[in-house]
């Protein structure tokens, strides 16, 4: 007997959209000098859901330059404890409105609530939280008996966590004394402009957070201005190095965290549940739209056919649907170029030889969506196993010996994340020595927490965000 779920849908009415958003500068709320305005919608049924402002250069300008004062008058000689009441109040009033932004960001992203809901808000109060502890305790945090903060850091943001990024640039920058202008992204502005109103109700001084929404022209203008110390990027790896190079001969600080292509490695003598758990984890979580996925499967060629008819029962037990059912699983893609990019690189991947699975779920008529989708026979060379796919597309690979394992998982310009799963501690050990990745998880995946450092080495950028090491990426330690 099959039983049916029941629909469970999250109310919306917790949330008040407005037509309109303006630009966040020196605590208020105002329309471009210079800028447009771009529509923000709801992936899951391409239903308008705003008009965003967006910041041309003039705009830019008036947000740095109310940085600069802030940093300057309030919040640079401000004592770090005094830093630190602000930033528990931001963390504190994250959680007391925690509902609201789980329901607006699941709305605008396309992200299932039980994700916003358990996932990326309590981790954006945890990052508020963790930092606030840091803010008067920085000459213990090992950069020297008297740490400086850097100035007015510029810090552009990517859609597929719109609200945790917004956490993980601000809680640092500000705990270290920096006053910031963040720029989110074009299809995912909501949560950062609600997080604006939060920053108001918390009392911020004017000027020390301004979040200026836009596309890729506002976040250029942003990194060119001449009164921002710091770059602090996420996203694509293109982009990223545009950046770097657009900053290149300047005296600006400059951190990147861009894609990856992480290996999720599973050994014979793995806990096999487990490791099933931990391959949906990472790949099938937040539709994929993760910078350290793991979107390459490595299985030891004894166990690959029991793993991968596993997966498939597995897969199918998935609900894809409305993002804002409880019992959804695999919400919408972010958006139809997104969309198109999965779609793209999918078929290629047949085109080279692989096979294609995907989960037989039905696909709701409006908005954007794919299928929880697994490639076999893929090989080294195949795109679908070198180019990052931010979909739910898992690409799988096999190996007979633990050397093998290494050089296929390292086999790739990026060095985000990686995975072991085994049974031996001491494998564990050997095979993190041996991984070229900035984070390697054992016996689980996608684990994150402020008090541990993240980023990549290679294509996947430098610099670390969480944790001690996080402090760095503000103060002035050259
Ligand atoms: P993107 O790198 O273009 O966008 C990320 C952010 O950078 C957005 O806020 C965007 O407005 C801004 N931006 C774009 N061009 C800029 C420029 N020239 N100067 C300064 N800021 C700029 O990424 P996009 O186009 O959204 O996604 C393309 C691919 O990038 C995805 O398919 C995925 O593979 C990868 N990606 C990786 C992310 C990660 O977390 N590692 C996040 C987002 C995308
Ligand atoms: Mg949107």
């Amino acid at each position: 007997m099959h039983w049916e779920y029941a629909p469970a849908p999250q109310a919306q009415d917790i949330v008040e959209l407005r037509p309109s958003y303006g630009l966040f500068i020196d605590g208020e709320f105002s329309d471009p000098d210079d800028g447009t305005s771009l529509e923000t919608v709801n992936p899951a049924t391409e239903q308008v859901l705003a008009r965003v402002a967006a910041a041309g250069p003039r705009d830019v300008d008036r947000a740095v330059t109310a940085a600069r004062r802030a940093y300057q008058q309030t919040w640079g000689p401000m004592p770090g404890r005094e830093r630190a009441k602000y930033l528990f109040r931001i963390a504190r009033l994250v959680q007391e409105r925690a509902r609201e932004l789980a329901v607006l960001e699941t709305l605008d992203n396309g992200k299932p609530i039980r994700e916003s809901r358990d996932m990326d808000i309590p981790l954006v109060a945890a990052h508020f939280f963790y930092y606030a502890g840091w803010a008067d305790k920085l000459e213990y945090a090992g950069f020297g008996p008297s740490p400086r903060p850097l100035g007015v850091a510029g810090q552009i943001i990517p859609w597929n966590f719109p609200l945790l990024m917004a956490a993980w640039k601000l809680a640092p920058a500000l705990a270290a004394g920096n006053t910031c202008v963040l720029k989110p992204a074009e299809t995912t502005p909501l949560t950062a402009l609600l997080l604006a109103e939060i920053i108001q109700q918390a009392d911020v001084p004017p000027g020390v957070v301004n979040i200026v929404t836009g596309d890729g022209l506002t976040g250029e203008e942003l990194v060119l201005h001449d009164g921002v110390d710091k770059i602090a990027f996420t996203g694509s790896t293109e982009v990223g190095k545009r950046i770097q190079r657009a900053v290149a001969g300047t005296s600006k600080h400059l951190t990147l965290e861009l894609g990856g292509k992480g290996a999720n490695i599973v050994f014979e003598d793995a806990p096999i549940d487990q490791a099933i758990e931990g391959i949906v984890n990472g790949i099938y979580f937040n539709q994929g739209h993760v910078c350290c996925a793991g979107s390459r499967l490595i299985v030891q060629e004894s166990i690959a056919d029991a793993v991968i008819d596993r997966l498939k029962r597995r897969l199918q037990t998935l609900r894809l649907g409305d993002p804002l059912d409880k019992n959804t699983d695999i919400g919408a893609i972010n958006s139809p170029g997104q969309l198109d990019k999965i779609t793209e690189l999918t078929a290629s991947g047949i085109r080279e030889g692989a096979e294609r699975w995907s989960s037989p779920c039905a696909l709701p008529d409006r908005g954007y969506w794919f299928p929880p989708t697994i490639l076999t026979r893929v090989s080294q060379s195949h795109r679908v196993a070198r180019e990052e796919i931010f979909g739910p597309v898992l690409s799988v690979l096999t190996f007979r010996t633990t050397q093998e394992a290494v050089s296929k998982a390292n086999n790739t310009p990026y060095g985000l994340s990686a995975g072991v799963w085994t049974e031996k501690g001491s494998r564990i050990l050997w095979m993190a020595d041996q991984l070229r990745a900035g984070v390697i998880w054992g016996n689980t995946y996608n684990r994150f927490d402020p008090s541990s450092p993240f980023g990549g080495i290679r294509e996947s950028g430098f610099g670390r965000e969480g944790g001690r090491h996080g402090l760095e990426a503000y103060l002035d330690v050259r």
